[in-house]
């Protein structure tokens, strides 16, 4: 039966945050405007929110902040997409009131739309904040209201402050949130409730937990099967570099493992793994539609610089991907349908497919025709590892081709995706050059080039 609860209308005008946003625009300096890459109109973005399929297109919300191109109290904005690359923005989804609107995800639920996001409130009292789930409600995928009885999920088990990024899914005749928390000792972790009616829900297990050594918080959980296995996807913070690995600012992997429906437990199979080597991937979330699992994730990191943002806007999507579990670990490939961008005229952004011989050295100078970012990307055959260096800045992680030993590069406006062979290897990185792109190669070999000019397909 379908239950009818009561929404309040949010109070903000979106008309008048649609027409700020529209002024703003004309203002924004393009040059380092990304072509097949989601970003926000104008101002600040960061984790993509309440990825999913609705009436017959995919859905992708995001942390977003109309008013600055630095972080302000979240908003959620939205953009749909019949195809997972031709991107179209629609109206900011939520607006903040009593609580900011941080990030969680989307459910299909009687034929309307359900986001569940994490309020966060400022307190009087230390730590000045608090944070409980909300419920939003939509019959047409535009336009949202929010529940009457929020928040509906006030409590953690210890009474941590930090309890956000609700992750939702249905199994059987329930619905479970993955929600990201942290130990009275400052440990991460993630619990996990369930629900017969996204309104009331009882607190089942904690199904992650750092030992001490994997940070003090957990951000944006996800929880999802890949072949049998159970992966928890999540975003820890305070991991400390160890050789080449956890070389960002905060980190986003995976632990795959074994989960039972009926004692809640997950027993994990193989430790953690970073999902990205490069140096902008953060907050990713995945959804699921005809029995593939595609992933997106912010396309920055926190506390680093984000030059774009003197030009009126900040923060991008990564191109959205497919996983796939093979043995241990998770490979991560380009949507299928992204071939539909190519085009056969030389431009600015594009997509670069090169073959080398792997037991000799490649390097590949990858830079702004004016000058500005560069990126250089290197094969060592003598230790088997990729390099993205990017103005010195350096991420590398050995490489075992599965089969295929090509690299598929996507270069943007300021942005390189690089992925290795079937993509067991990939590195997101932000890198903004002057000009259009300069590819040369510096190898002692000559590589197999194909290269192909994207065309736009976001706003
Ligand atoms: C992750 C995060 C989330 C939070 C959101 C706030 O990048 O810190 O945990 O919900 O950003 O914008």
């Amino acid at each position: 039966a379908v239950v009818h609860l009561k929404t309040i209308k949010q109070n903000h005008a979106i008309n008048e945050i649609e027409a700020y946003i529209e002024e703003k625009r004309a203002e924004i300096n393009p040059r380092y405007r990304l072509h097949y890459h989601v970003a926000p109109p104008v101002g600040w973005m960061n984790d993509p929110n309440g990825f999913s399929f609705y009436k017959g297109e995919f859905h992708l919300f995001y942390q977003f902040y109309p008013y600055d191109s630095q972080w302000g109290p979240m908003h959620w904005g939205h953009a749909v997409s019949p195809n997972l690359v031709d991107w179209k923005t629609l109206p900011t989804a939520l607006v903040p009131e009593e609580e900011m609107c941080f990030s969680g995800s989307a459910v299909v639920k009687d034929d309307e739309m359900v986001l569940m996001y994490t309020g966060r409130r400022t307190t009087e009292e230390e730590p000045f904040y608090n944070e409980t789930q909300y419920l939003a409600f939509s019959n047409d995928g535009v336009e949202f209201h929010k529940y009457e009885g929020n928040p509906v999920l006030p409590y953690t088990p210890n009474g941590s402050p930090d309890f956000r990024d609700p992750k939702v899914w249905q199994h059987g005749d329930h619905w479970y949130v993955v929600i990201g928390s942290k130990t009275d000792d400052e440990r991460g972790r993630v619990l996990l409730y369930r629900s017969a009616d996204l309104i009331n829900w009882e607190f089942l297990s904690v199904i992650g937990e750092s030992s001490g050594d994997m940070g003090y918080m957990w951000e944006c959980p996800d929880f999802f099967q890949l072949k049998g296995k159970h992966i928890l996807l999540m975003s820890p913070q305070g991991l400390v570099p160890q050789g080449d690995r956890y070389m960002n600012v905060h980190q986003t992997g995976y632990i795959i493992g074994k989960f039972s429906y009926e004692t809640f437990e997950f027993v994990p199979e193989v430790s953690f793994q970073e999902i990205d080597f490069g140096h902008d991937f953060y907050a990713a979330t995945t959804t699921e539609k005809d029995g593939k699992r595609y992933i997106v994730a912010w396309f920055n990191m926190w506390d680093v610089p984000h030059p774009e943002d003197v030009d009126g806007w900040a923060g991008a999507m990564t191109i959205v991907r497919e996983l796939e579990l093979v043995g241990n670990r998770i490979v991560m490939k380009p949507v299928e349908t992204i071939t539909s961008l190519r085009e056969r005229q030389c431009g600015m952004t594009g997509e670069l497919i090169i073959t080398g011989d792997l037991s000799q050295n490649i390097e590949l100078l990858i830079k702004g025709s004016n000058g500005g970012g560069q990126v250089v990307l290197r094969w060592d055959p003598q230790v088997r590892k990729v390099v993205v260096d990017r103005e010195g800045d350096i991420r590398q992680v050995e490489w075992l081709p599965l089969g295929s030993e090509q690299w598929r590069i996507f270069l943007d406006a300021s942005s390189l995706e690089l992925f290795c062979g079937e993509g067991e290897v990939v590195f997101s990185t932000r890198v903004y050059p002057d000009g259009g792109w300069q590819v040369t190669n510096l190898s002692p070999q000559p590589l197999d080039v194909i290269a192909y000019a994207l065309r736009r397909s976001v706003p």
